[in-house]
C-alpha cells in the first residue's frame, strides 16, 4: 500500500523532527503533526522558523523548507486521523508518579487515548506506529482497545521506535545506523504494512540498514539500546570516582579502553551524570518489567545503572560544598548550562537540576546561564521537585544571560553542560570578577585543568 497521508500524534522532539524529515525526504506524502498543547502547536506554526519550540541543529531550515508544502502542524487532531493511512503515535510515556508501578512503570494514559481516539475516529483501514518507546507487549493493548472499540475498520500495528539523539537529532534521522521496523509478519497484511513503512524510509536509507522483525522484538530493542548506552555512562563515571582516588585519569582510562575494538570508543565519557527524558524513565520501565515477571536479578542488574547515576550527581554537588571549606550557606555559584546536553533545550532530567537542588538545600545562592533555556524552564524544573517553596527558588535562583554575570563575584563556577561556547569563555576575565579563591568545577571534562590553573583557579574536574 503506498501511504499518501501521515499523520503524527505529538510534536514534541521525536514527533516534530522525525516528521520534518519525512516531509523533507517524501515531498508525496502530507504530513500532519497534530498536538493538544496548542502553544507548541502555534510555536511549530511561527512564521521565523527560528522560534521553533525544539532548537535542533539544521531543524528550522528542514521546517522551513517543508512547511505548508507537504508538513503541516495542527491542534486538529481527529481531521488528522480520519485523513491518514499511517498513523505515528508519538506523546510521552513518561514514569508513572502514582498507584501501582509509581516511580517505575511507564505511565501509559496518553497511549491508550490516542488509541481510543483513533478506534472512534477512523473510518477506513489504518496503520498505526508505534513511535513512542513502549513497554514490550504494548501492541497488544493496542490492539485490544482498536478492535474492540473501533467502527469495525481493520489496523495494523507496527513498531518503529526513535533511536534519534536530542541534539543531533536531524543527522541522526538523516543517516541513521539503522531503521527498526516491528511488525506481525506471519501475516499477509502485516508483511504489507511492514513494507508501506519501509518504502517511506527507503527513499533516503538504504535497505540494508531498514531492519524488520517482529513487534515483540522491536518493542524491547529499544529499552535494550537505551539500558546499554546509560549503563556505559554508569560504568565510566564508576571508574571516574575511583580515578579520583588513585591518581588515574578517566579520560586517559576511557581512551585505553575504548582502543579495544571489542568495546569502542563512544558513550565513555565521564561527566556529572547522564539526563535527559529516555535514560531514566527507560531503565526503570526494564526494571519494572522484570520485576513484574519475577525476574528479581534482571531487574537488580538494571537499577544499579540508575544509582550510580544518582550517586554521581550527588558526589559532584557533595564535593562542591566540601572544597569550600564544608559550607555554601549564602555563597553565590554560578552554573554554566542547564540542559541535559549541548545543542538541545531540552532540560529534562538533566544533572544541573539535581546538583542546583543540592546546593539550594545548602543555602547557597545560585546565577544560571544556559544559551538555550529560557528562565521559566528553569524555575518550573525546580518548583517539580517540590523541595521549597516556588518564591523561594525565585529568591535564591537568578537565571542571567550571560556567562560572565553567572561567574560575577561568584564563590564557584560549575560546568553542567558541555556547550562548545564554555570552552571559548575569556575564562581571565571571569576568574578577575570572581571572589577568590576562585573555585571551577568542571562536570563535563570539557576545560583544560593546566590553562585554568594557570589563570589561578582552584580546578576541580568528574574523574582526574
Ligand atoms: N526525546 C528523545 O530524545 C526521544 C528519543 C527516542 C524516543 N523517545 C520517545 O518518544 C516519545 C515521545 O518523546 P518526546 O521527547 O517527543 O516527548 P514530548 O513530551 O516532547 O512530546 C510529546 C507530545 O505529545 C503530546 N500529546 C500527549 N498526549 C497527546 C494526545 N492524546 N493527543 C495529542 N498530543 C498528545 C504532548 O502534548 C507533547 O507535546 C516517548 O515515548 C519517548 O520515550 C524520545
Amino acid at each position: 500500500m503506498k501511504i499518501k497521508n501521515i499523520c503524527c500524534i505529538g510534536a514534541g522532539y521525536v514527533g516534530g523532527p522525525t516528521m520534518a524529515v519525512i516531509a523533507q525526504k517524501c515531498p508525496e506524502i502530507n504530513v500532519t503533526v497534530v498536538d493538544i498543547n496548542e502553544n507548541r502547536i502555534a510555536a511549530w506554526n511561527d512564521e521565523d522558523v527560528n522560534n521553533i519550540p525544539i532548537y535542533e541543529p539544521g531543524l528550522s531550515e528542514i521546517v522551513a523548507e517543508a512547511r505548508d508544502r507537504n508538513l503541516f502542524f495542527s491542534t486538529d487532531v481527529d481531521e488528522a486521523i480520519d485523513k491518514a493511512d499511517m498513523i505515528f503515535i508519538s506523546v510521552n510515556t513518561p514514569t508513572k508518579t502514582y498507584g501501582i508501578g509509581k516511580g517505575m512503570a511507564a505511565d501509559l494514559k496518553f497511549i491508550e487515548l490516542c488509541a481510543r481516539q483513533i478506534a472512534r475516529v477512523a473510518k477506513s483501514d489504518k496503520i498505526v506506529v508505534e513511535k513512542s518507546t513502549l513497554p514490550v507487549r504494548t501492541a497488544q493493548a493496542l490492539k485490544n482497545i482498536l478492535e474492540n472499540t473501533g467502527n469495525g475498520v481493520n489496523f495494523q500495528i507496527l513498531s518503529n521506535p526513535e533511536f534519534l539523539a536530542e541534539g543531533t537529532a536531524v543527522d541522526d534521522l538523516l543517516n541513521p545506523d539503522r531503521v527498526l521496523i516491528g511488525g506481525d509478519i506471519d501475516s499477509t497484511e502485516g508483511k504489507e504494512a511492514v513494507s508501506s513503512l519501509v518504502e517511506i524510509y527507503a527513499n533516503w536509507i538504504p535497505k540494508e540498514r531498514i531492519l524488520t522483525t517482529n513487534v515483540w522484538s522491536s518493542e524491547l530493542s529499544k529499552l535494550t539500546a537505551n539500558a546499554f548506552l546509560a549503563q556505559r555512562v554508569s560504568s565510566i563515571n564508576a571508574m571516574s570516582e575511583l580515578c579520583e582516588k588513585t591518581g588515574a585519569d578517566v579520560n586517559e582510562v576511557a581512551k585505553a579502553v575504548g582502543m579495544d575494538s571489542r568495546i569502542g570508543s563512544k558513550f565513555l565519557k565521564s561527566s556529572v551524570g547522564f539526563g535527559g527524558s529516555c535514560f531514566q524513565k527507560d531503565i526503570l520501565n526494564l526494571v519494572y518489567i522484570s520485576k513484574s515477571l519475577g525476574l528479581n536479578e534482571v531487574a537488580d542488574y538494571w537499577e544499579q545503572v540508575i544509582l550510580m547515576n544518582d550517586h554521581q550527581k550527588r558526589r559532584f554537588a557533595a564535593n562542591i560544598v566540601k572544597t569550600l571549606f564544608n559550607t555554601v550557606s549564602g555563597k553565590k555559584i554560578g552554573v554554566l548550562g542547564w540542559a541535559f546536553k549541548k545543542d538541545t533545550n531540552d532540560t529534562r532530567e538533566s544533572a544541573a537540576i539535581y546538583v542546583t537542588d543540592y546546593l539550594l538545600n545548602e543555602q547557597a545562592e545560585i546565577t544560571v546561564y544556559d544559551p538555550k533555556v529560557k528562565a521559566e524552564q528553569v524555575y518550573a524544573d525546580l518548583d517539580y521537585l517540590n523541595s521549597r517553596p516556588e518564591e523561594e527558588n525565585r529568591k535564591r535562583v537568578k537565571v542571567v544571560n550571560s556567562p560572565y554575570e553567572a561567574g560575577d563575584k561568584a564563590h564557584a563556577v560549575a560546568v553542567l553542560t558541555e556547550w562548545d561556547e564554555f570552552v571559548e569563555l575569556n575564562w581571565d576575565d571571569i576568574y578577575k570578577n570572581m571572589l577568590k579563591p576562585a573555585f571551577l568545577f568542571d562536570g563535563r571534562r570539557l576545560l583544560d585543568r593546566k590553562e585554568k590553573e594557570k589563570i589561578g583557579f582552584e580546578f576541580y574536574a568528574i574523574g582526574n
